[in-house]
């Protein structure tokens, strides 16, 4: 069997005390890892090889760009058989729980975009975690009214919301399906009763958090066998996760939503020793997908679209490329391109932490935010030679009265991203995640359960001004997760996202710039090193020529550090061919037919 070698680097933690900054903002992303890919076909082995060599995988029908080997086999086989993209994820999710446990699954939350030929419609579908109704603004404070630390506030029950992934799963394909629903299961239950070999990254991962999983009996039973880590390459079998996925194939989701793996799931977050929560039986009853308007902006005559609140993704992401459109952007090796996207980045962030929240809750001025006059005029912020030495949130127009505080919450990045187009012309970016890596720690038949609560502020109030991201109950916690759509003259020409945390926003910006504004294919433009500025401080990734912008970066005026960014990106290009691109940083592949 063949074996790829694919580098990926270490992430640390960074603590700017800077306004807009959330709690987990300031906490290191899932650890990056490093090791040898096992390729499990030659299709995986050619694809490996593609991405070595730096080249994207082409094809001329349908393509899948997805974080593991096994699930975008799942998903090319579906496709290959003449299913839809709806169906394929389905397929790659399912098996992305099974072999990228951290990451996402059953237990986490997901936003979906989706292009439909045949009506030529763009549809965003929010299947984001809720908070329970008995959660309170002070969910994540202590008695006298401080934030928890992260990591007390993550590990336990007091962190997990409703999950709406196997939710958003069913919505997908009761709208775009063409497979029978059991078939797509198929994969990932005999995966899991036959067992796969622990990846790589999982090895390391479960390695590296030993202590935290070692905390609750099931958790443990599963990662750490006989008290030790799993190791890389070691067969996994999950019979309880097999069991699982053979109740939703048979009878539908509400298999999770009600009944025993319900009861299930409450027991464990209520039961949760040291930190229980308080999920109820009817918070899962009650969960819904919400399908919300996609978000769209203007972009070098294309139209960049992607998922609105309660996600910050296309806001946030949309007022970057929006403040850049009236700039000249000279390459990658320009300080003044990285002056320009790290301060329209500061900008569009300190706008994200005053204004953006789970708009079903809160007020959000969506429309004030892309309006091209506003953009202009914080473009025209951008106007001088130095970093800006000062970032505040501005002013956009709202038909509401507003008076709130920035945020403090930090969004984490244990997430994983789908690409995908089918052979009928279907596009479909979905962003997955259960939050922080292995979530709450909480696993119940066979999956982890999500912390996505710490997504929200974990202080309610700042001097008495009200926080718009603030835990309220039923609320969705404000996200990053940008999975997007970049469309020409109402066709897709590049379906994108990435894992990352509020990083995410700045990875998927970068590939957007790079595929249109410097001509790199997919494939380079998802390895291109990155520089990510969110709140003031220049991060570049260490080890790559990113770290030449170090010294000019500084001399502009800002504080830089270098780092590993551990991004996970996956994007599809459709032009006269199907270019897929993977993440040289993760385990991903790109499957074409
Ligand atoms: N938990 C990662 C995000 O939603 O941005």
């Amino acid at each position: 069997m063949r074996r790829i070698m694919i580098v990926i680097g270490a992430c640390l933690a960074l603590s700017a005390p800077l306004a807009a900054q959330q709690t987990t903002d300031a906490v290191a992303p899932e650890a990056a890892t490093g090791g040898a890919i096992i390729a499990t076909s030659a299709a995986v082995a050619a694809s490996l090889a593609e991405k070595q060599a730096g080249r994207p995988v082409t094809a001329e029908t349908w393509m899948i760009a997805a974080a593991n080997p096994y699930a975008a086999e799942a998903g090319a086989a579906i496709l290959r058989d003449g299913g839809s993209a709806a169906d394929a994820m389905v397929a790659v999710q399912t098996v992305l729980g099974l072999v990228e446990p951290q990451s996402s699954g059953l237990g986490g939350g997901a936003f979906l975009v989706w292009y439909d030929a045949a009506t030529g419609a763009l549809s965003t579908l929010d299947g984001r975690e809720t908070a329970p109704l008995a959660a309170r603004p002070t969910l994540f404070q202590d008695a006298a009214g401080e934030p928890l630390t992260f990591y007390d506030a993550v590990v336990g029950g007091r962190s997990v919301g409703t999950p709406g992934t196997p939710a958003l799963l069913a919505e997908a394909h009761r709208r775009w399906g063409r497979t029978p629903w059991p078939a797509l299961f198929q994969d990932a239950i005999t995966l899991a009763e036959q067992g796969f070999p622990v990846s790589p990254r999982l090895a390391e991962l479960v390695a590296g958090d030993a202590e935290r999983l070692a905390r609750f009996p099931g958790t443990a039973a599963y990662f750490l066998p006989g008290g030790k880590p799993l190791a890389e390459g070691q067969l996994l079998k999950n019979p309880a996760y097999g069991d699982t996925l053979r109740q939703l194939a048979a009878t539908g989701v509400d298999a999770f939503y009600t009944g025993p793996i319900a009861a299930d799931i409450v027991q464990t977050v209520q039961g949760a020793s040291g930190n229980p929560g308080v999920l109820s039986q009817i918070d899962l009853a009650l969960y819904q997908v919400r399908e919300r308007p996609p978000v769209c902006v203007s972009y070098r005559a294309h139209e960049v679209c992607g998922m609105g609140p309660p996600s910050s993704g296309a806001l946030t992401l949309g007022q970057i490329l929006g403040m850049l459109e009236t700039h000249d952007l000279p390459g990658p090796q320009s300080p003044e391109a990285w002056r320009l996207i790290g301060d329209a980045s500061r900008l569009a962030f300190a706008d994200r932490g005053r204004y953006i929240a789970d708009s079903d809750f809160t007020p959000v001025p969506s429309k004030g935010l892309l309006d091209p006059a506003y953009l202009r005029a914080r473009s025209s912020l951008l106007s001088g030679d130095d970093a800006l030495p000062e970032v505040a949130p501005g002013q956009p127009a709202f038909d509401h009265a507003l008076n709130l505080a920035d945020d403090e919450a930090i969004e984490f990045p244990s997430t994983s991203h789908i690409s995908i187009v089918d052979r009928y012309g279907n596009a479909l970016s979905m962003t997955t995640t259960i939050e922080n890596a292995f979530g709450s720690r909480l696993m119940v038949r066979g999956f982890l359960l999500n912390n996505e609560l710490t997504d929200f502020s974990f202080r309610s109030h700042r001097d008495g001004v009200p926080i718009a991201n603030r835990v309220e109950p039923g609320k969705r916690p404000r996200s990053s997760m940008a999975p997007t759509i970049v469309m020409k003259d109402g066709r897709p020409v590049l379906v994108l996202g990435s894992p990352g945390g509020s990083r995410i926003i700045g990875y998927v910006a970068q590939v957007v710039i790079a595929w249109l504004d410097w001509g790199l294919d997919v494939q380079q433009a998802v390895a291109l090193p990155h520089a990510v500025n969110r709140f003031g401080t220049y991060d570049l990734e260490a080890g790559t020529q990113a770290e030449a912008l170090f010294a000019p970066l500084e001399a502009l005026g800002y504080e830089v550090k270098a780092r590993d960014l551990n991004s996970g990106l996956h994007a599809i290009a459709i032009g006269e061919t199907l270019q897929g691109g993977a993440d040289p940083r993760r385990e991903g592949i790109a499957l074409g037919g």
